[in-house]
């Protein structure tokens, strides 16, 4: 049995007291921070940059999941290093070709991810799998926060799951948009890890509730 964890995304916390958002997030016991940064060129949004997550790793000793929706990710492997990033993902959609850059990750010391949009099959990523540590789906079309779960990517996770376990890879399953209460459940029982809640979670009435059902949740095996 593995047990699920929760990375609220940042995204959606009140930046006005960023750094009362970040303690509660310490003192609620969350796993990781997710951190989305959006170019206004891969996704029609743009959200912040380097100096925010440092200032947010100053803030805290969390485990910096950095999401990049850009164009050109590989730019800015080095200064979201810089700034403090544990884990950096990137999107297929931009490298078809992935392989180069989770090597440059890897040699930087970093923990890398490869993340799919809901339109993009995910036989395109299997055969890439082994040289990531993280499977990053994306449940909705990325961009924003509080959009609905698209429900056709959870067979995309079962089919992700049951490669990674046929070939006994370690790179964990993380979901990404539209994750609340209603489908924690579901897309851990489909194989998920690691669930990305955004607005659910800054807009919960009871945090704490949220988070420790979230880290109840076990998947088999
Ligand atoms: C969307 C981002 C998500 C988003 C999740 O482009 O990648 O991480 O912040 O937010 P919710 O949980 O509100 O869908
Ligand atoms: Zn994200």
């Amino acid at each position: 049995m593995t047990k699920a964890k929760i990375a609220p995304s940042i995204l959606a916390a009140d930046f006005s007291k960023l750094a009362d958002e970040i303690k509660e997030c310490d003192s609620l016991k969350v796993d990781w921070l997710h951190l989305d940064i959006m170019d206004g060129h891969f996704v029609p949004n743009i959200s912040f940059g380097p100096g925010i997550v440092n200032t947010i790793d100053k803030l805290t000793d969390k485990f910096l999941d950095v999401h990049l929706m850009l164009s050109e990710p590989e730019k800015y492997f080095e200064p979201f290093a810089k700034a403090g990033a544990d884990l950096i993902t990137f999107h297929i959609e931009v490298h078809p070709d992935p392989l180069a850059h989770a090597k440059v990750l890897k040699k930087m010391g970093m923990k890398s991810g490869l993340s799919l949009n809901p339109a993009t099959d995910i036989e395109k990523v299997l055969p890439y799998l082994e040289h990531f540590d993280l499977l990053l789906v994306m449940s909705v079309n990325p961009g924003f926060g509080g959009q609905s779960f698209i429900e056709s990517v959870i067979p995309k996770i079962e089919t992700a799951r049951r490669h990674i376990d046929k070939h006994k890879l370690s790179t964990m399953i993380e979901i990404d948009g539209g994750i609340a209460e209603n489908n924690a459940q579901r897309v851990v029982a489909a194989g998920v890890d690691i669930l990305v809640i955004g607005s659910s979670f800054f807009g919960a009435s009871d945090r704490q509730a949220l988070t420790r059902q979230v880290q109840s949740l076990k998947r088999q095996p």
